[in-house]
């Protein structure tokens, strides 16, 4: 599924770095880390009704991301809370936005890889868009085994939620040329660890399963997927997960913020068959639906920069 432009993000507006741009002017630096090098931590956010779905855990995240590359000078959780409700105030933003949050190193002096050549910085990019979910959660996605791997601890800890995006675009090139919606990436071991831009989740005779979290990203959906299923009292797992498990399994899914929870039909041409009577996925669906309204942070509609 290819995303289509949407012209109601025509006319967007845009925090970057010191104030808020019309889309057409909202531009970094050639001399910005992210250009220079990927030197970027981000989030995507989701905009429900009047509030930010679980914004703290956004937050939390991306601090933890940008201090395990040493930014320096990290803004807090209350300045970019402030700058965020300012930017979505600014476009009319209360529902069905999709926000990506990035938090630059900052500009160089002059080109390079040292974080030394930073003598200003961080910057702070703010880009909601009008984003209703990307994929069709009750038809599906196809993936395909992707021969990229993904990133293990021993050569970029994907607990970064960093811009070297690269192995995971790499997937999806995969994933394209096989005329599939994403790639699965696998880790060092041979083991499932994520898709290329959301976590996994296999059903099996009424039991969920998950990959680790070694070499996938710690997805907040994941996590609140995760603690839903232990409050419905389903059992769920942690497990590495085989690719002939994966074909097995009764049901799969994968979960991010851009798409909620999406049914995953098909895996190298491996239908996913349910050997069940009943499906367990739209009941996690249907309480991740109920549960929203409970994680929500109000927008302060009076904030302006
Ligand atoms: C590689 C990858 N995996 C998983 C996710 C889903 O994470 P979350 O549920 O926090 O949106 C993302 C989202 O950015 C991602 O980039």
């Amino acid at each position: 599924m290819l995303q289509k432009f949407n012209p109601k993000n025509e006319d967007i507006r845009v925090y970057v770095k010191d104030g808020i741009y019309h889309r057409s002017e909202a531009k970094v630096s050639v001399f910005d880390s992210v250009v220079q090098g990927g030197d970027a931590v981000w989030e995507g956010l989701r905009i429900y009704r009047d509030g930010i779905f679980m914004l703290d855990r956004h937050l939390s995240r991306l601090m933890d991301s940008a201090h395990a590359m040493a930014f320096i000078d990290i803004p807090g959780k209350a300045e970019i809370t402030k700058k965020l409700f300012a930017t979505l105030n600014a476009n009319e933003m209360y529902d069905e936005v999709h926000v990506r949050l990035t938090l630059t190193r900052g500009e160089k002096i002059t080109s390079g890889m040292d974080p030394r050549l930073n003598q200003s910085g961080p910057s702070l990019i703010i880009l909601p868009e009008w984003k209703p979910l990307v994929y069709d959660n009750n038809s599906g996605i196809t993936v395909i085994t992707s021969g990229i791997r993904r990133n293990s601890p021993a050569y970029l800890d994907s607990k970064i939620h960093h811009n070297n995006l690269i192995n995971n675009i790499l997937a999806k090139i995969q994933a394209n040329h096989a005329h599939a919606d994403a790639g699965l990436m696998l880790d060092q071991n041979g083991f499932a660890a994520e898709l290329n831009g959301s976590n996994i989740f296999t059903i099996k005779n009424g039991v969920v399963y998950t990959p680790f979290a070694d070499a996938c990203l710690h997805g907040i959906t994941r996590g609140h997927v995760i603690e839903l299923c232990g409050e419905m009292g389903l059992r769920i797992e942690e497990k590495n997960l085989s690719l002939t498990e994966i074909y097995s399994a009764d049901e799969m899914f994968c979960t991010g913020t851009w798409g909620e929870l999406t049914p995953v039909v098909s895996v190298d041409g491996r239908e996913i068959m349910n050997k069940q009577d009943d499906k367990v996925l739209p009941l996690i669906q249907g309480a991740f639906t109920k549960s929203v309204k409970n994680h929500l942070t109000s927008i302060d509609k009076e904030v302006r920069l």
